[in-house]
């Protein structure tokens, strides 16, 4: 045995090796943060160079563009939006160092308390866009230039069966008693209140149950209120990680004039205009509506260029107002031009509700909207068609009004047998052999094209004044197309109802391609690109047939294209429904939602909270990141 033995002092240090790497392992397997200190803040200078991030990377050139030679306005817009799109995806912040500097150079705030959690909890859903959130800051704004405590007395003063809103309660760090939790809204909004509240102080919120947006506050009281925030925006050093201790059941309930009065049947541009600039259309008509118009439609095909711009009321209000059922006569409207915090599910631009991600979006078991890839079909097993059903909403339905209704309009627009007389333009190619790529705006005669292409009908008649019959001649119900049924098509368009339209979504993740107008805004608009996942149509509709004729092409000699023809773009929409469904499988999940309900909730808790001025993170992130690499470089060594 003598001098062939084993030393036991190597063993020893061999056996302390291996136990260090298992305890290191087991911390990283489990893991359990590494704790590292917060340090503090270098504050921004406000000059943009010490941000080098911050200015996205330009020009974009790396990137797959439309053909070059083909001159058709769609492409070059698609072009445009591509790069734009582009330059959004690479200036998103890699790490949270970055997120905290981005958030206090746009803001001008530390992040909320808990920031670090929501990071960490967002990183974890795999979350691609951190720094996509400023619809609720534009949101929330506003309630920074009114107390706390004033915005508390609101939101406890809506605890009455007029303001037609469910109050959802947190209560140590539980989603507590809902009040009015009778409508299906409370009931997922529960849901998703639960994923948040484990980070959440006490607090209270109150949920629009109407489909129709409430607060419409005027230009003057709202510019009071941001020149209040913005003024009030400090920064200071070192600020608490955490909420106040803050004991919600014991403050009185105390008479607030909530100021709601009810604008059912008529119209609102009315009311949205003094919610817009002096300077602006909707209160200056007297400007002239083809400039206006050039600042979001293509002049030559009518193609909606600035799709944002397009559904802001301030801008397209008068060219609207009397086109679409929530302008011209809603069904429910109960407004308030007071400016009280109530979460809805969509807004048009001028109003003061909160934004959150509609139930139906986080609800998807219900088969009337949510997406199932089972039912799609490949692009080249689709009908190159246009396909849409739907119920009769969007406003009060008598004689006089129906023909108001964008959903009534739209399905009138698209049926052959009321077309025989109609001419449209569209962009037609100049050349025969198609081989100048040029365009030109063209009569068309569409009855024909619509019959072979289009298939747009109501799939139910109701809720007319006093009954329906009055449509009996003029439209017909087709029941019988599932929502499942519709993915067979190539076309989608999405029109809005009383209010958004739960669709979408689904839409977006799907194989086909979709078509949208509206004039809503919901959680998501940041997002979504215009041309790059979805072709934009114009609320009037003017723009329908040469925005169709351009993907499904127009062969020469078919009925009624008197000698005009548009070549084919379908490759050009499968691509489109290609990004969004890649696209929405990033941004569009249900951990979307939660991240952004999460995020939401904390910059609500703080605008009510009466230390709101100095909670929050204030640290610059680095000891986040440093976590994360120590997790991520040993696993990666190894
Ligand atoms: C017509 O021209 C465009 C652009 O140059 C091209 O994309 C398309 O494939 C052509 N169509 C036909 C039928 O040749
Ligand atoms: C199309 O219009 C005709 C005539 O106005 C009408 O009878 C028919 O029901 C309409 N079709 C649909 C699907 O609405
Ligand atoms: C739409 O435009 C407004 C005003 O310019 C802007 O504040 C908002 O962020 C834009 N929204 C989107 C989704 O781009």
């Amino acid at each position: 045995m003598s001098g062939g033995g084993i030393r036991p002092w190597p063993i020893f240090l061999l056996a302390l090796v291996g136990w260090t790497l298992f305890i290191v392992n087991v911390i990283i397997l489990t893991g359990i943060d590494v704790k590292g200190k917060i340090y503090k803040v270098v504050l921004p200078k406000g000059d943009k160079k010490d941000f080098p991030y911050f200015e996205p990377p330009n020009p974009v050139d790396d990137i797959e563009l439309p053909d070059e030679l083909d001159q058709h306005p769609i492409v070059a817009l698609t072009r445009d939006q591509l790069k734009k799109f582009e330059r959004y995806k690479r200036a998103q912040p890699k790490s949270f160092a970055q997120v905290v500097e981005r958030y206090r150079m746009k803001y001008g705030r530390h992040p909320p308390p808990k920031f670090d959690e929501w990071y960490k909890f967002a990183k974890k859903r795999n979350c691609v866009n951190f720094d996509d959130f400023d619809q609720i800051m534009d949101d929330l704004r506003p309630y920074w230039g009114i107390k706390p405590a004033d915005i508390r007395a609101m939101v406890r003063a809506m605890d009455s069966d007029d303001a037609r809103v469910s109050i959802l309660r947190v209560r140590n760090h539980k989603v507590a008693q809902t009040i009015r939790p009778d409508s299906w809204r409370a009931g997922i909004f529960e849901k998703m209140l639960a994923v948040a509240a484990p980070l959440l102080p006490d607090i209270d919120i109150a949920m629009n149950f109407l489909d129709e947006p409430r607060v419409v506050a005027t230009w003057e009281e709202v510019q009071s209120k941001l020149a209040a925030e913005k003024k009030g925006r400090v920064q200071h050093p070192e600020t608490v990680n955490e909420f106040s201790k803050f004991d919600w059941d014991a403050e009185k309930k105390v008479d607030v004039d909530l100021g709601f009065f009810t604008y059912s049947g008529k119209p609102y541009m009315d009311v949205a205009s003094k919610a817009c600039p002096p300077e602006s259309y909707a209160r200056r008509p007297e400007i002239d509506v083809k400039h206006v118009e050039s600042r979001y439609k293509d002049p030559v095909g009518g193609f909606i260029r600035n799709f944002n711009l397009s559904s802001d009321l301030c801008t397209v209000g008068p060219s609207i107002g009397h086109l679409h059922g929530f302008l011209f006569s809603s069904s429910t409207n109960i407004a308030t031009q007071k400016l009280v915090p109530i979460f809805g599910e969509c807004k048009v631009n001028v109003n003061n509700d909160i934004l959150f991600p509609a139930n139906k979006y986080y609800d998807l078991a219900d088969a009337r909207y949510a997406y199932n890839d089972e039912h799609d079909v490949p692009w080249h097993e689709k009908k190159s068609r246009m396909v849409w059903r739907g119920v009769t909403s969007g406003g009060v339905q008598n004689p006089d009004i129906y023909t108001r209704l964008q959903r009534h309009r739209f399905v009138a627009l698209t049926n052959s047998s009321k077309l025989s007389e109609a001419e449209v333009t569209i962009m037609a190619a100049l050349s025969e052999d198609n081989t100048s790529g040029e365009y030109a705006p063209t009569f068309f005669h569409p009855a024909n094209y619509a019959s072979t292409t289009m298939d747009v009908a109501f799939s139910e008649i109701v809720w007319c004044v006093p009954d329906c019959h009055f449509l009996d001649d003029k439209m017909a119900a087709k029941p019988g197309m599932d929502f499942k049924d519709t993915f067979k098509f190539k076309y989608l368009p999405d029109i809005d109802g009383h209010s958004f339209s739960g669709r979408w979504p689904a839409f977006l993740k799907s194989k086909s391609m979709g078509l949208k107008s509206t004039i809503f805004r919901e959680w998501h608009d940041q997002r979504l690109f215009e041309w790059v996942h979805f072709a934009p149509m114009d609320n009037r509709f003017d723009d329908l047939y040469a925005l169709l004729t351009y993907f499904t092409g127009l062969e020469k000699g078919v009925d009624g294209s008197d000698g005009a023809y548009v070549p084919r773009h379908d490759t050009e929409a499968k691509r489109i429904a290609d990004r969004s469904r890649e696209w929405a499988t990033q941004v569009l999940r249900k951990d979307d939602v939660e991240i952004y309900m999460l995020r939401l909730l904390l910059e609500y808790a703080r605008v009510l909270d009466d230390n709101r001025d100095k909670i929050g993170y204030s640290g610059d992130g680095s000891e986040v990141d440093a976590a994360d690499k120590s997790k991520f470089g040993w696993r990666w060594r190894r």
